[in-house]
């Protein structure tokens, strides 16, 4: 018995190991973790439980029969974060670059079934050099069987991935599907095509780096949500975005503690400036409401006249869509819609009530908006506010413009409750302008048109640029202080919480993709 129990322990041992010290030492000579510290840094200690530990590939193309690692290049498993169950996969790129063979891909289908049945989180650290090239079509199966589980399962249990050193290729569309992609600065990548073949075929010189890193994705293509210093960060951040969300879509997110005490928040009275031009940061006026310290954005870089990301009211998880008046004035393009409405999207699938802050001023004129489909774009965002069902309120601190006062979570694309602030400004659009077209005759035929036009702007302005005349409809449910902003949320949304709404039935919506 003690052969076959030393038998055992050599098997995992070796196992262990991956492809062996050398790699381990050139992973660690990068500046990477290996995927073994990766899943043991996320995991509470002790709770990680191993699947397919001696799994090998079944090629035997190029010699590869002589050459098999237990466990094929991927580690698949279980454990808990901050005590709640997770499913794992993490490539470890010791083992064939992380490449994915059939046996790979067959263990994270395992992990990915395993999730979906019993309700959990998928996690995959992702670090791979893409299809097993000694396996052919067999490889390219694998990748879509993934494809097909990542689809199944969207809406149904979060999916994370982080991207932890190179994803090319058709490997990136995994990552794509799933709810959220991180990645880490200068030692990640993902792309469809990479540096030389873009220079074969465009003639643009471009590093790996330039093309798809983290900074790229983070800020210009939005593919990935959260860019992280190093591999420590980027788990530390997983942790984190776990804590804010359910375990699929029956349940709701966790809460944490919370002792009632002082809400008002007199700063907030402050924060909005008494010239409409002039800008404000609209991270300050939600640091003031929500719990102390728990905002998380997502997607902080990318189109950064939106905010969105997660934060914890009264304990309750939430998600935030907000303006940003210091950023291009907190207009609506594509980029910042796109950005809300895959958010908007997250929230509602998962249960997270949605609380928006307004100040805009309308959607961006121009060209370039125009001829990138800001109409088919700009729907997107409204389409997913239409659609939500999960609790969601709104607090208009300033304007609330044109065809973005209805896109913005108003009441009559289904929000449940509408504050503004004295602040507001509800109007088809700014003063100027209205008053340049509805007293264009008038103005013209003034002795000083351009005194007549400051006169017609004012009445406007005293006519319009007020929360009065929504809160006389009903459209605005209160025009509140704003230090008792925080009073007001945490009562309306503890009303909300046995919200019940229904879609009409349907197979499915068809969201102006
Ligand atoms: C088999 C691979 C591999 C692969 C790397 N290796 N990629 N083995 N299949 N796809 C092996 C190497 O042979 C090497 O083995 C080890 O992994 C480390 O690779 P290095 O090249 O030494 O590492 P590095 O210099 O860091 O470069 C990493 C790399 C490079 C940039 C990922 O290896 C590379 O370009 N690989 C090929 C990428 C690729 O073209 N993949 C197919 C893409 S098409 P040893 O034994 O020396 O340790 C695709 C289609 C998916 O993925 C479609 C889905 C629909």
């Amino acid at each position: 018995m003690t052969k076959k129990l030393d038998e055992l322990n050599e098997k995992i041992a070796l196992s262990h190991l991956g492809g062996g010290q050398t790699r381990i030492d050139s992973q660690h000579k990068k500046g990477k973790l290996t995927a073994r510290e990766r899943v043991g840094l996320l995991m509470d200690e002790g709770t990680f439980e191993e699947i397919g530990m001696f799994v090998t590939h079944r090629s035997t193309e190029f010699g590869m029969e002589r050459e098999k690692y237990l466990g094929d290049g991927v580690i698949t498993g279980y454990g808990k974060v901050n005590g709640r169950l997770v499913y794992i996969f993490a490539q470890d790129f010791t083992v064939f670059g992380g490449s994915l063979s059939e046996s790979h891909a067959e263990k994270i289908c395992r992990i990915m079934d395993l999730a979906m049945k019993n309700g959990a989180p998928v996690i995959g650290l992702n670090d791979s050099g893409g299809a097993r090239i000694q396996e052919g079509v067999v490889s390219l199966g694998g990748y879509a069987d993934i494809f097909y589980r990542n689809t199944l399962a969207s809406g149904v249990i979060p999916q994370f991935s982080a991207i932890m050193g190179p994803c090319a290729g058709g490997a990136v569309y995994s990552p794509a599907i799933t709810d959220f992609i991180l990645m880490v600065e200068n030692t990640s990548y993902m792309f469809v095509t990479g540096p030389n073949v873009v220079k074969t075929v465009t003639h643009e010189e471009v590093t790996s780096e330039e093309l798809g890193g983290a900074s790229t994705h983070s800020t210009k293509s939005g593919v990935a949500h959260f860019s992280c210093a190093n591999g420590v960060e980027c788990i530390s951040y997983l942790k984190q975005l776990l804590s804010y969300v359910p375990q699929n879509c029956e349940e709701d997110a966790p809460s944490v503690p919370y002792e009632p005490a002082d809400e008002k928040r007199p700063a907030l009275n402050k924060v909005v400036p008494d010239n409409a031009n002039q800008p404000y940061d609209m991270r300050e006026v939600i640091s003031e409401i929500v719990d102390a310290d728990t905002f998380f954005e997502v997607h902080k870089n990318y189109a950064e006249n939106m905010l969105v990301g997660f934060a914890r009211l009264a304990g309750k998880s939430i998600g935030i869509v907000a303006n940003q008046p210091a950023f291009l004035a907190g207009v609506l393009d594509i980029k910042s819609s796109l950005k809300a409405a895959r958010f908007v999207r997250f929230c509602d699938a998962f249960n997270i009530p949605l609380l928006v802050f307004e100040d805009v001023p309308g959607f961006l004129p121009g060209t370039d908006q125009e001829w990138n489909g800001i109409i088919s774009n700009g729907a997107k965002l409204l389409y997913a506010f239409c659609e939500a069902t999960v609790p969601r309120i709104t607090v208009i601190t300033r304007k609330a413009y044109g065809g973005a006062y209805d896109v913005m979570n108003s009441k009559h694309i289904g929000a449940d409750m509408n504050y503004a602030w004295p602040s507001a400004e509800i109007a088809v659009m700014g003063a100027r302008g209205a008053a340049e077209i509805i007293f264009k005759k008038e103005i013209s035929e003034a002795k000083d048109p351009a005194e007549k036009l400051k006169e017609k702007e004012n009445e406007y302005i005293n006519h319009f640029a007020n929360p009065y005349r929504a809160a006389e409809r009903g459209y605005v449910d209160e025009v509140i202080l704003p230090e008792d902003t925080r009073i007001k949320l945490i009562k309306a949304f503890s009303m909300l919480k046995n919200k019940v709404d229904k879609l009409p039935r349907k197979k499915h919506g068809n969201i102006p993709l």
